[in-house]
Formats: C-alpha cells, sequence, structure tokens
C-alpha cells in the first residue's frame, strides 16, 4: 500500500515539478523514507506510465509533454538526457526545491558539500574535498607517507647535562617515530622521549649515528643524524680576537677583498656591517672574507666585521678606499720630417687606470682642415700610420679615463717632391709658433 501513495505522490511531484531524483541508495533511502514508501523503485510500472520506456519516450506521453517543456531538445548528460537515455533507470540528480522539502536533500548534501545548478532548477552535489558520492556520503581516504625533518648532525662537548635531538614527523595518518643507534640498541644514558632522542651525561662512546624512523599505514621514512662529541679539554674556549688593516686602497672598477682574520674558540660566528647601507650591494661573504665586485665610489666607506661566540663579541672596522690614475704619456709622438707619399708611423702610449682610451686628432697648417689625413690605425689606437703623409701640420694624441685627459702633439711637416725653399721655410716658421 505504501508503494501505491509513494508512487502518487511521485507522480504528482512530477506533474507539478520538473523533477529527478537522486540515484544513490542514500538519496533514494532517505527521499523513501521521508514518503513513507520503502521500495518505489521496485515498481517500476509507474516510469513506463508516464512514458519513461525501456526504448525511450514515448510519444503523447506526460514524459514527451514534459520534455518538450524543456524545448523538445536536451542538452547531452542533462539530467533529461539521462533519464531518457536510461530507459528507467533513475540518474544521479536532485532537484532542489523538492528534496529540499521531501528528503531534506540538500542537507544531506550539505554536510559534506553543497548543492549547485546544473540545468534550470535542478541541482547537483558539489562535495567538500575529501567527500564523494552523489549525496557527499563517501569519505575519500587521504593518506601521506611520512615526511621527516631532522638535523644532520650535532656537535656536543663530553658532559653535556642532556642533548635532545628532534625527529619531525609529518603524515596522514600521524606517523609512530622511533629512534634506534645505529646497528645497536640505545645506551642506558639514551633515551627517546616522544619524537625527541635525549642524551643525559654525554660520554665519549654516544658518539656516532642514530636512525629516526617514521611510519604510518602508508610508508616508512628514515634519516639519520651524527652526533660528535668532542672531548671537553680539547681547546680552551676564548672570545673572539680580530685582526684587520684600518684602510684598504682598491683601484677603481677592480674588486675589493676586505679581510678580517679571527680566531676564538667556540668558532666564532662574523657579521659585516656598512656604515652607508643596510645592506652591502653586490658583496660576496664568507665568513671573515667580503668581496665587493666592480668598486665605484658608491662603495668606499666604513666597513665593519664583528665576530661573536659563546664568550663574547669584537668588532673591527676597514675603511674602503677607491684609488685612480689620470692618464699619464710613457711615450707620446715625435715630431717628423718627411716626404709625400711615404708613410710613417707615430706612436703614443699612456698610463692610468682605469685605462686611458687615445684618440688621434690632426689640424692641418695651410687649409685649416681638421680632418686626419689618410691613415691607418695600429696597436689598439696606440699607434697611427700616416699613409700618404699629404699634408703638413700637426698631429695630436689624446689619452682619456673617467679621471682625466693627457693630450700630445707633434708636428709632420711634409716635403712635396717639387716644392721650393721658401714654402719650406714658411713650413717651419709656422710651426714653430704652433709648437
Ligand atoms: C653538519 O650540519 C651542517 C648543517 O646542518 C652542515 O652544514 C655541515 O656540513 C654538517 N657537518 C658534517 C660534518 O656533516
Ligand atoms: C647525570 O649526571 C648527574 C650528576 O652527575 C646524575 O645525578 C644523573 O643521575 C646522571 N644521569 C644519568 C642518566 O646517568
Ligand atoms: C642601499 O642599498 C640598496 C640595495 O642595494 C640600494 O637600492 C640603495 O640605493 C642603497 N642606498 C645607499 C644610500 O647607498
Ligand atoms: C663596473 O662598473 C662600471 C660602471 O658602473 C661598468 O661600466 C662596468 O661594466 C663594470 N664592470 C664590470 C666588470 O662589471
Ligand atoms: C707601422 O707599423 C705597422 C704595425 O707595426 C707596420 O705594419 C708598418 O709597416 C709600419 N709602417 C712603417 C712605415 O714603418
Amino acid at each position: 500500500m505504501n508503494n501505491i501513495i509513494c508512487a502518487v505522490l511521485l507522480a504528482v511531484l512530477m506533474l507539478t515539478h520538473p523533477f529527478c531524483v537522486g540515484g544513490v541508495t542514500l538519496c533514494i533511502a532517505s527521499c523513501l523514507a521521508a514518503v513513507g514508501g520503502t521500495a518505489l523503485l521496485g515498481t517500476t510500472a509507474i516510469l513506463p506510465a508516464i512514458g519513461f520506456a525501456s526504448s525511450g519516450i514515448t510519444a503523447g506521453s506526460w514524459a514527451a509533454a514534459w520534455m518538450a517543456s524543456f524545448g523538445g531538445s536536451v542538452p547531452a548528460g542533462g539530467c533529461f538526457a539521462l533519464f531518457q537515455s536510461a530507459g528507467g533507470v533513475l540518474p544521479p540528480l536532485i532537484e532542489e526545491a523538492d528534496l529540499t522539502d521531501w528528503c531534506q536533500m540538500s542537507l544531506i548534501c550539505g554536510r559534506h558539500g553543497n548543492l549547485i545548478h546544473i540545468l534550470g532548477s535542478l541541482g547537483r552535489c558539489l562535495c567538500n574535498e575529501g567527500f564523494t558520492g552523489s549525496c557527499c556520503e563517501t569519505r575519500a581516504p587521504v593518506t601521506k607517507t611520512p615526511i621527516i625533518t631532522l638535523i644532520s648532525n650535532k656537535t656536543v662537548v663530553e658532559g653535556t647535562a642532556v642533548v635532545t635531538i628532534a625527529c619531525n614527523a609529518e603524515g596522514i595518518p600521524a606517523p609512530v617515530v622511533t629512534w634506534e643507534e645505529i646497528d645497536a640498541k640505545l645506551q642506558p644514558n639514551v633515551r627517546q622521549i616522544g619524537h625527541f632522542l635525549v642524551i643525559e651525561n654525554v660520554t665519549m662512546a654516544n658518539k656516532g649515528y642514530y636512525i629516526c624512523t617514521a611510519k604510518n599505514r602508508v610508508g616508512t621514512e628514515i634519516k639519520a643524524v651524527r652526533l660528535i662529541v668532542t672531548t671537553k679539554t680539547s681547546r680552551p674556549y676564548a672570545a673572539p680576537v680580530i685582526s684587520a688593516p684600518s684602510t684598504v686602497k682598491v683601484r677603481y672598477y677592480t674588486d675589493a677583498r676586505l679581510v678580517c682574520t679571527i680566531t676564538g674558540y667556540p668558532e666564532p660566528t662574523v657579521k659585516w656591517e656598512y656604515s652607508k647601507n643596510k645592506t652591502i650591494p653586490g658583496a660576496k661573504i664568507s665568513g671573515g672574507i667580503l668581496v665587493i665586485p666592480n668598486i665605484t665610489s658608491e662603495a668606499t666607506g666604513l666597513y665593519t666585521c664583528i665576530a661573536s661566540n659563546d664568550i663574547g663579541s669584537s668588532r673591527a672596522n676597514i675603511m674602503l678606499e677607491a684609488t685612480y690614475e689620470s692618464p699619464k704619456f710613457v711615450s707620446s709622438p715625435q715630431s717628423y720630417s718627411g716626404n709625400t707619399g711615404a708613410p710613417h708611423n707615430f706612436t703614443c702610449t699612456a698610463t692610468g687606470h682605469p685605462v686611458p682610451k687615445i684618440t688621434w686628432m690632426f689640424s692641418s697648417f695651410s687649409n685649416h682642415i681638421n680632418k686626419l689625413p689618410q691613415h691607418k690605425i695600429h696597436r689598439n689606437g696606440d699607434m697611427i700610420e700616416l699613409v700618404n703623409m699629404e699634408e703638413s701640420g700637426i698631429l695630436t694624441c689624446k689619452a682619456t679615463n673617467a679621471f682625466g685627459i693627457a693630450t700630445a702633439k707633434a708636428q709632420v711637416i711634409v716635403h712635396h717632391s717639387d716644392c721650393n725653399h721658401a714654402q719650406i721655410f714658411y713650413v717651419i716658421k709656422k710651426s714653430q709658433k704652433v709648437g
């Protein structure tokens, strides 16, 4: 009798609302419980009766009209398409408005998920992480193999009262942590407390490797820590002492190396500070050695190294200065007189820091031409070859770097084969004025 009541209720529901019933046992059971039915789905007659036949939707049936009210075409994968193609097997979809009342579906789904709308008023459960099923009723198993975080070594002084080493292990389910000494049982003064290895009154016999194992039902991880025991009297404790130069001079655009030589026990840790800035731009620090690349005036100033250990701390200042040299000539071009058409080399070498750049200029006596006559440049610019010696004038060599300019001049006297004495005289007089 209940089945009939339930079937009638369902039919009424179908006539008044576009409607689909959840396909999962829980949903159906809950729905049926709410409507008072126990084996509604057994009553498959209701489906063919309203037009959902195993061959499809019966023409002229309620189901056909119902489908037509949705425009006749049903999106693939939609509720009705499923319903239609299933031919009586109910799809895993839920109609929110009705089932909230009738089956408290939204409540079922809402415990571990939310109802979402995918077609009109039809709903489906969107499950929270870790839950699956049409009503989010299945808890997905979440597991994680253990991961251990453990220091690689620890140094202690013989006689230390208590040493603890933590083996932090993560995993789902929470892993079980065990400590062992490699190939041996823990010595009497070594214990495991929780995930800690605890060693009391450390002796030389305690040195070696200790193994931490973390295990859960999905995996095992193992890590080792080396315990280094140093003798008590091996070295006297001493506060840090620094020796460092008070000034370091470095040429522009080279690297500066500031060195603090540090003694002390236990081994002091070293920090560097720079008076102009919190951070030292471009610096590479390796303990007591600070390397600053490509020095410019920006990096000059006061640097401080600070060394500390358990006993004390100490600091030393180093002033960094950048040096430079303006260009100076080592050799300058020599005046020369020669015949037209015969080539001649003029050289000009300058030192300086940064290395100066050499440029050549020419000014002609006769027609104030300031263009270099036909020439070749040799030795990276240090040598110019006037290939034709076509013109008399002043040849200027200019050496330039960021910190200065130096110039050197040489007279170039050219004898034209057909020139007369008067012309030569004129040229020499003029050149003397210039020189
Ligand atoms: C000890 O551990 C530190 C850091 O954990 C590491 O830098 C060092 O190399 C280790 N020393 C030895 C002897 O394994
Ligand atoms: C460690 O030494 C202290 C003092 O000598 C002693 O009281 C304590 O019992 C010792 N602990 C172990 C585990 O040997
Ligand atoms: C300090 O260093 C930062 C980062 O290197 C740099 O941007 C800033 O210009 C520096 N300030 C001075 C005053 O040198
Ligand atoms: C050094 O710095 C100068 C000026 O900032 C730059 O022109 C030059 O390329 C740098 N040299 C190196 C080797 O980084
Ligand atoms: C000038 O020097 C270049 C390079 O050293 C050389 O090849 C050339 O023959 C020289 N010219 C004269 C005229 O000495």
